[in-house]
């Protein structure tokens, strides 16, 4: 994310952020006054909320990607491709939910489209024709595509796609590249992290790491770990890490 050092949010932002926009504008005691106000909100939130998420949630973020320092950005609101932080900073979002939000944020058909069907039934727990209509507009986006399982994150989608290699081949051996990630299921919670050589975390089963084998991403070592012909599949980030020296 980039600051685009203005104050206020995206074309379909608040009237609120606007309007606090013009009062920031306008010299003046009374616009001293809020912006006082203002970093004093921002003060008790990073001195009273920050030491509350570090005490409720591991690393006082929800997912590890978030963990930064001196601490973590924290969004107040969003709005097309900006997002407004706790402390009014206008920043562009390239995250745009992990890529879920092609549109933007709070694009209005987008809102408009989720309300409506959440009134109708938002967790019907069965089956739901939408599903398959969802599914068919995947696989015309994904040609390699033939049937679709849609999961709740890309660790299971990840860990399904392991078991499938498996079952498909009968072999038992994965092969993923160093410092690639795939979430943090136990078979591929290795080999992401530098040094690149072993678990990234503690309290992974041995059986389970001795199954996966960490190679550098370069051709000559995909071809070598290939050779046995005992490689179940080979999971890999397209976009992922630029090549590593061997
Ligand atoms: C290539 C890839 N696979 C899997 C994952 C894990 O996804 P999730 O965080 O939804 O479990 C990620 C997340 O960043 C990813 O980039």
């Amino acid at each position: 994310m980039i600051s685009t050092g203005r104050k206020g949010i995206g074309p379909w932002g608040s009237r609120c952020a606007r309007k606090r926009l013009r009062i920031a504008g306008r010299p003046g005691l009374k616009a001293l006054r809020r912006l006082l106000v203002r970093r004093l909100l921002v003060l008790r939130l990073l001195v009273l909320r920050l030491p509350v998420a570090r005490r409720l949630l591991p690393g006082g973020v929800t997912h590890d990607v978030r963990l930064a320092e001196p601490f973590p950005l924290a969004v107040a609101r969003a709005g097309g491709s900006r997002k407004q932080d706790l402390d009014g900073h206008e920043l562009i979002c390239y995250v745009l939910g992990h890529g879920a939000l092609l549109l933007g944020h709070g694009h209005p058909a987008v809102v408009a489209a989720v309300r409506e069907q959440a009134a109708r039934s938002f967790h019907p727990g069965a089956c739901h024709e939408l599903e398959s209509d969802w599914a068919e507009l995947v696989i015309r986006l994904v040609p390699s595509a033939e049937r679709v399982r849609f999961t709740s994150s890309g660790t299971e989608a990840s860990l399904l796609a392991l078991r499938l290699a498996r079952a498909a081949t009968g072999r038992g051996k994965i092969v993923k590249l160093a410092g690639h990630f795939h979430g943090w299921h136990d078979q591929v919670a290795t080999g992401a992290d530098p040094p690149f050589d072993g678990p990234d975390s503690a309290g992974l089963p041995p059986g389970t790491a001795s199954s996966v084998v960490t190679i550098p991403a370069q051709p000559a070592a995909l071809a070598a770990a290939l050779a046995a012909g005992d490689v179940a599949g080979v999971i890999l980030e397209p976009s992922g890490c630029p090549p590593r020296p061997a």
